[in-house]
């Protein structure tokens, strides 16, 4: 029975984070009662099998159900706690909670990175000072870099932002750079340890960071932007010879999501390998760690690392979640106000490109055209001794060029007899990378 002094849960998902929520809740409970004034209580649990066993130990007058109707039509439940995942029967759930005037705090950001602009007209029509909408989990685990979003830097003018926003795939580079492994090796190990997503594709192919990078857009400059038409590209054509390379000109690569204000105002966003040097705090960030590097005007360079994900991790951001609703606090808009400012499918930056060749005359030559063709210009040509001359490789660092100048080059360079397979780029993080 839901009453003034008590907060009501009810639960969709009992799997690692659910599983964590209700443990850190139980643990302090009377710590919470203290800070709140509220007895926070979970009610209900939704789960997809009732009878799988689960490693976490049910509170006094909690049950296990498994339809969503048991949650969301319980009238005595305030707060709704999506952590099911999925963008199907997650968005009903979270639509039908926030309508029936449960408050909503979630963990999902492929859901909210997907229908972001649906979340918000609803919210517009509910009374929102009573119906909140949290999801504090959703980005980088347990980093609470929304809340910094929605409070800290809204008297600041955000002009980059790149981050190391997806655990899986920095654990994988640090293997294969750091460990010497095997792409597949480092995917191996990755999902072993629950660092991947069920579909590791979304953390490999740069979508998750995309769905997290979408979101972060969305609060430091207001603006809607299509997840697809962020150019987005993971980590499945890293070789170990990129290492090799990254290492000779003195730093690692990392898998980035990168936004950045330019000087027309436009913002142009990015996932991608990048090449950071080792004076970088982003180089040294390794293994399932995330971190943030947030520029802006008042405060110059703001870092947050910490862990992206994990059961206790994220569980410590949706009870934060829960904590804040709990105490009264409200949140009129929980995106921050919309803007007109305007994406730009184009971005420039110094490059790397690694290209493949089969040994003949003229090949510097033939690049060297196709770059000048396109307006690029060249800083410098790395290569390691060859050792098979039919199957050889060399990089280019560019100077700063428009990534659509890039993209033109490596068309052209890929359609010559000599060129082995699909050219590799990753842009330069730092344009004063070389100094
Ligand atoms: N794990 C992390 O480190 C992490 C980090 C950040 C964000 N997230 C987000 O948090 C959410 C949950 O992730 P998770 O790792 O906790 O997932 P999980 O371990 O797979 O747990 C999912 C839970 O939801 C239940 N469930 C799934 N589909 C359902 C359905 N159709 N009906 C009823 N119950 C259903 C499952 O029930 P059964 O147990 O019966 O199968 C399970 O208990 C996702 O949105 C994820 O992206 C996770």
């Amino acid at each position: 029975m839901s009453t003034p002094d008590t907060i009501n849960l009810g639960i969709f998902g009992g799997g690692t984070v659910g599983g964590g929520i209700v443990e850190i809740l139980t643990q302090k409970s009377s710590y919470f009662r203290q800070l709140t004034g509220k007895t926070i209580r979970v009610r209900k649990v939704c789960v997809r099998d009732a009878s799988k066993p689960r490693d976490f130990t049910l509170p006094e007058g909690c049950s296990i159900v498994t339809s969503y109707d048991d949650i969301l039509d319980d009238d005595d439940i305030d707060i709704a706690v999506e952590v099911m995942g999925g963008t199907t029967d997650a968005k009903d759930v979270v639509f039908t909670a926030l309508s029936k005037g449960k408050s909503v705090v979630t963990a999902n950001k492929a859901l909210i990175a997907k229908d972001l602009p649906e979340i918000e007209k609803l919210l517009t029509t509910l009374d929102t000072d009573d119906t909140q909408f949290r999801y504090e989990a959703a980005v980088c685990g347990g980093i609470p870099i929304i809340r910094s979003m929605q409070s800290d830097f809204v008297g600041d003018d955000i002009k980059l932002m790149s981050g190391i926003i997806n655990g899986c795939t920095n654990f994988m580079l640090t293997a294969m750079d750091r460990d010497k492994k095997s792409y597949d090796e480092a995917l191996d190990q990755a999902s072993k340890l629950g660092y991947a997503e069920a579909d590791p594709t979304l953390d490999v192919g740069g979508f998750d960071a995309r769905s997290k990078l979408k979101i972060l857009m969305r609060l430091a400059y207001g603006m809607d932007v299509e997840e697809d038409e962020i150019s987005c590209r993971g980590i499945t054509e890293l070789t170990k010879m990129d290492f090799e390379y990254a290492k000779m000109l003195g730093g690692t690569i990392k898998l980035l999501g990168v936004a950045e204000k330019n000087d027309d105002g436009h913002v142009s966003a990015f996932v991608s390998p990048c090449y950071v040097t080792n004076d970088d705090p982003l180089s040294s960030v390794n293994g399932a760690t995330n971190a943030i590097e947030v520029v802006s005007k008042n405060l110059v360079s703001s870092i947050y690392i910490g862990q992206g994900a994990g059961r206790y991790p994220t569980a410590n951001s949706c009870i934060n979640d829960i904590v804040a609703l709990a105490k009264g606090d409200k949140t009129k808009l929980p995106f921050n106000p919309k803007s007109d400012t305007k994406f730009a499918n184009n971005y420039s930056s110094v490059f790397f490109l690694r290209l493949n060749y089969r040994d003949q005359v003229g090949i510097t030559r033939q690049v060297g055209e196709i770059c000048e063709k396109h307006d690029v210009s060249i800083h410098s040509i790395l290569q390691n001794p060859v050792q098979k001359s039919q199957d050889s490789a060399f990089a280019i660092v560019t100077e700063k060029v428009e990534y659509a100048a890039i993209l033109q080059v490596l068309a052209d360079i890929e359609a010559l007899s000599w060129c082995k397979g699909k050219p590799f780029y990753m842009p330069v993080l730092r344009e004063d990378w070389q100094t």
